[in-house]
């Protein structure tokens, strides 16, 4: 019978779900490991089915495992919120807000952050970095309150709201023999070594539509996993890419070139999201408040609601 389990057991199965390991999650807890194994013995009991296997170091979650991670995350986040509340009713904005968001929004999303805590210095954040696919992922799994990517349809349900500009643009070297030609052709960039993002980058995506879209096959060189090493290697002069204008900066002091290349920049729309039916806590709900006063401050939230599903 699963109301006798603690709640203390299943903050430790969560961690133990979410890090895959009993040694981490024993670290995260501040626990013994023979403290993490006994409340992991108890709660198997209580559930009367194996919640795990161990395969030498690794965990795996049995798919009642899977079922009672989801639940304790549900019942966890509940109770945060509920302290959330409460701490609204005194007047203090208290909690913490989880953000993952990917990796191109790392260019503005730091500095959003900070001065969302400058208002609210009673709230912590946590801020997680990582590609389109890996953010869908986790907002499958219910891991963050919100998420911040580009293109949210998928077949992860997600209430999305666009509220800033997205634009990939064609970057070169400063000394590329196509630097200061106007309006070249896009079929062009087939003669072109390509440095394209990994499977699951968004960037990547928009990418291979667009260049489908003309029916384009691009030379790809090689295959990087970060918008800073594809920056670098085209400073290594190994071809060009598209990339954010993001990842250029805003300091200006950029070595990189942007090649006038007709049909760019290809404008994509950064967008705000979390798991459709979501509860939202007081401190997601300040930050979405943030983000239209600040950085939409002409944006009607509602009137932009926009809601994705399958693809
Ligand atoms: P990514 O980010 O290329 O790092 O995935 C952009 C996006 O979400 O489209």
């Amino acid at each position: 019978m699963m109301r006798h389990a603690t709640f203390r057991q299943l903050e430790v199965f969560e961690a133990i779900a979410r890090l895959g390991s009993f040694t981490r999650a024993s670290e995260e807890l501040h626990l013994t490991q023979p403290t993490v194994s006994m409340q992991m013995k108890k709660l198997s009991d209580a559930v009367g089915l194996p919640i795990y296997e161990q395969i030498g170091r690794q965990i795996r979650l049995t798919d009642a495992g899977q079922e009672l991670a989801t639940t304790a995350r549900e019942i966890l986040q509940a109770l945060e919120h509920y302290d959330m509340v409460v701490a609204d009713m005194q007047g203090l904005k208290k909690g913490k807000l989880r953000l993952t968001v990917s990796t191109t929004a790392k260019y503005f999303a730091p500095r959003m952050l900070g001065e969302f805590s400058r208002i609210h210095p009673g709230i912590e954040v946590s801020l997680k970095v990582t590609n389109r696919q890996k953010v869908l992922d986790r907002a499958a799994e219910n891991l963050d309150d919100l998420y911040i990517l580009c293109q949210p349809v998928s077949h992860v349900a997600l209430d999305a709201r666009p509220f800033l500009e997205n634009a990939l643009v064609v970057l070169a070297h400063p000394e590329h023999p196509l630097v200061g030609v106007r309006n070249i052709p896009i079929a062009r960039l087939e003669e072109e070594p390509f440095l394209m993002r990994e499977i699951g980058s968004g960037t990547r995506l928009s990418v291979e539509q667009m260049f489908a879209s003309h029916g384009i096959k691009p030379n790809i060189r090689m295959e990087l996993g970060s918008n800073e090493a594809i920056k670098q290697a085209i400073l290594g002069r190994l071809g060009i890419s598209v990339l954010s204008r993001h990842t250029l900066g805003m300091d200006g002091m950029n070595e990189l070139v942007v090649l006038d290349v007709e049909g760019f920049p290809i404008v994509r729309q950064w967008h705000i999201a979390y798991p459709r039916g979501k509860q939202l806590s007081v401190v997601a709900k300040a930050f979405l408040e943030f983000l239209w006063e600040n950085v939409m401050p002409d944006a009607e939230p509602r009137a932009q609601g926009r809601s994705s599903r399958d693809r």
